[in-house]
């Protein structure tokens, strides 16, 4: 699929499959959710660019690598985005980050925004947005609309688990965001789950119903 990077590491399918599980604890769900983030931040960044820095070391003196520009900026689709957010601040504690509440209707499945928090400035700064489904991409599509008209132009979108229809509409919404995700499973359900899936993802994480 075009514009789409599965993350395929042994670790990361290892860790999926037991998330994906119904049985796993909330506890658990969410170390895991945390886990993952860590491995899937490594992967979305690999490609940033460096800049030598002088620096002294207790030895000497030496021109050392460190990641150029601005500071990344993290925004996290309430509320499951905050699961993927807690594991990314733990690889790049110094990142910004914007908030963006977006809710499904459930009877329509059209995004309802209730909340919007971001930096002030977007602009030339890597935007990583994230949200662990991409099921019908109706909020996903939503939250870059918002960023993109706060000035936001170079994002990624990071997630669990995407579907097929999801990727199809966001990648034709937002074909200059590129999706990195752990698995594309089959298809979405008439309620716009993600089947296999792994259930609702915010109310595994927070132990809701
Ligand atoms: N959101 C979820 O949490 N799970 C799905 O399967 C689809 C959307």
């Amino acid at each position: 699929m075009r514009g789409v990077t599965v993350i395929d590491h042994p670790m990361v399918q290892h860790k999926l499959t037991i998330m994906r599980d119904k049985d796993t604890s909330i506890a658990g769900f969410r170390r895991l959710l945390r886990e993952i983030a860590h491995l899937m931040c490594y992967e979305v960044t690999r490609d940033l660019e460096l800049e030598m820095i002088e620096i002294e070391t207790p030895m000497t003196r030496m021109d050392a690598p460190t990641i150029k520009g601005k500071k990344l900026v993290f925004a996290s689709i309430l509320r499951a985005g905050n699961g993927l957010l807690d594991g990314m601040l733990d690889l790049v504690p110094a990142a910004r980050v914007a908030h963006i509440g977006i809710y499904r209707d459930h009877e329509t499945l059209q995004p309802v925004e209730y909340y919007f928090k971001a930096p002030s400035e977007l602009d030339n700064r890597l935007i990583i947005v994230v949200d662990p489904m991409l099921a019908t991409a109706n909020s996903s599509i939503a939250a870059i609309d918002k960023l993109k008209e706060r000035g936001a132009n170079n994002i990624r979108f990071l997630c669990l688990l995407a579907a097929p229809e999801g990727i199809e509409k966001f990648s034709t919404a937002h074909p200059d965001v590129a999706i990195f995700t752990a698995a594309i499973d089959s298809h979405l359900n008439e309620k716009g789950y993600i089947i296999p899936g792994l259930g609702d993802a915010g109310d595994r994480m927070y132990g809701t119903k």
